[in-house]
């Protein structure tokens, strides 16, 4: 055997924790898989008197994480998290002292990522990110290795098993986003500010990498729409259900023309379709790799043991010798990201409307549809008591997305509709 991988792993948490015990419990399993041993050299994290997965006390602790870039490690373990602050200084640090570099961090490497690739390039240095997309499912190595030859048409997929888990349990118990939420947040499902999972932000962080592995493009959240599922109410969900259909928080990167169109918001997906019955905190990725077919991955995104799963086998890629451009292409090739034309993005609709049960309304509603070139596939009426108001659900027609915002934005306006209608896409693909 060569001589051991030094490893130094900043942050002992969920992810830092489940590798530091596969590091250990695995130990002889991985030293034969990389034919050398897979020693652990340092360690940091903010509170050292915490109890950890393992004993660490045979292990240097550095209260700083900086100094894990100046300690004698071959690879640097960032999972410390965050989108700058220490995590950002030490990839940095660790790139310019000859470190390699493993990192979960997708909020980082979303804003940083391409800047990070060209400063590991330059020194013939790895910055490898499996568990930051998708956490155990082994999306990044395909999307950067495998699904080459024919190029990518399209990536996407349910990404943040926060929002699969409070979708799923709503459409379960017909409760509302609130109800669910705080449910999920005392059952350690959700984070106390949830902000970034529920509005859509870490989905968004995890397809700004997908994108940039299947298209070539540095990671790009500035030319991405990103909604949220704050506002998916129970009768949406019902409704879908009478359609066929389920809702689910998408992310969702294709190439349209010359551009490419990425997107992060509720969809209509159909039921019974694989992406369809993702359930719980499941992740699942789907692929369009144009003549070499359609791909689909399932798994867990999140937790210990599918992250640990991740990390690990970047570590084993870089003690092997084995590891490629971070985003698949050399840096210098990563071409920024043109988005499509706006009126080439298209899908079918599903809007709903609440509305004053009176005379002449869903012909002032069909009216407006009509003059901006939506048509409607189906329709659907809910009666209730009289002098209540009513939602009238309509499918469209695949139509392109601004002639429906267009048409939505002078229903808003009519006396007659209450509220905000509704506009979720269907997802048919
Ligand atoms: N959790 C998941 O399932 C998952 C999945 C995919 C990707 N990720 C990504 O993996 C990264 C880590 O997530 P996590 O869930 O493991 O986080 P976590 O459980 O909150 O752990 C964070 C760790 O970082 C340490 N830390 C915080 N500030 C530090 C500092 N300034 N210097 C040194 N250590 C510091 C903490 O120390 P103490 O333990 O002493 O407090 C803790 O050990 C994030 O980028 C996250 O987005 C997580």
């Amino acid at each position: 055997m060569t001589s051991p991988l030094r490893i130094a792993i900043a942050g002992l948490g969920t992810v830092g924790g489940g590798v530091l015990k596969a590091l250990c419990e695995r130990r002889e399993q991985l030293a034969e898989r990389a034919d050398r041993r897979l020693e652990i050299v340092a360690v940091s994290a903010r509170d050292r008197s915490k109890r950890r997965t393992v004993d660490i006390s045979g292990i240097p602790w550095h209260g700083d994480a900086g100094a894990l870039a100046s300690c004698d490690a071959d690879v640097v373990v960032e999972l410390i998290g965050g989108e700058g602050g220490p995590a950002l200084a030490l990839i940095e640090a660790a790139l310019a002292s000859g470190k390699h570099v493993v990192t979960a961090n997708k909020a980082l490497l979303a804003h940083h990522g391409a800047r990070l690739a060209a400063m590991a390039e330059a020194k013939g240095l790895a910055l490898k990110f499996e568990a930051a997309a998708a956490g155990g499912i082994p999306i990044v190595k395909a999307l950067r290795e495998s699904l080459i030859a024919h190029g990518v048409r399209s990536v996407s997929g349910i990404l943040n098993g926060t929002c699969n888990f409070i979708l799923t349990d709503m459409e379960k118990t017909e409760r509302s986003f609130a109800q669910v939420l705080k449910e999920a947040q005392a059952l350690g499902y959700a984070e106390a500010d949830p902000t970034l999972d529920v509005g859509g932000g870490d989905t968004a962080h995890k397809l700004a990498l997908l994108a940039s592995l299947a298209f070539g493009t540095a990671p790009d959240l500035a030319h991405m729409h990103v909604e949220g599922i704050e506002n998916i109410a129970p009768e949406d969900i019902a409704y879908a259900r009478e359609f066929g259909y389920r809702i689910k928080l998408l992310g969702v990167a294709r190439r349209i023309g010359d551009g490419i169109e990425q997107r992060v918001q509720p969809a209509m997906v159909r039921a019974n379709t694989p992406l369809g019955d993702v359930d719980g905190a499941f992740n699942a990725v789907a692929v369009d790799a144009g003549e070499a077919g359609p791909f689909f991955f399932e798994g867990r995104g999140a937790g210990e043991g599918p992250t640990a799963s991740a990390v690990i086998a970047d570590l084993v890629d870089i003690a092997l010798g084995s590891f490629e451009p971070a985003f698949g292409k050399p840096a210098h090739r990563l071409v920024p990201l043109a988005p499509a034309a706006p009126a080439l993005t298209s899908s079918a609709y599903y809007l709903r409307f609440d509305v004053l049960d009176i005379p002449g309304v869903v012909a002032e509603i069909a009216g407006h549809l009509a003059e901006a070139h939506v048509s409607i596939e189906s329709m659907l009426q809910r009666g209730r008591n009289p002098g209540e108001p009513v939602s009238i659900v309509m499918i469209t027609h695949d139509t392109p997305q601004i002639a429906v915002a267009r048409a939505l934005k002078v229903i808003a306006t009519s006396d007659k509709v209450l509220g905000a209608p509704r506009m979720i896409p269907m997802e048919t693909g």
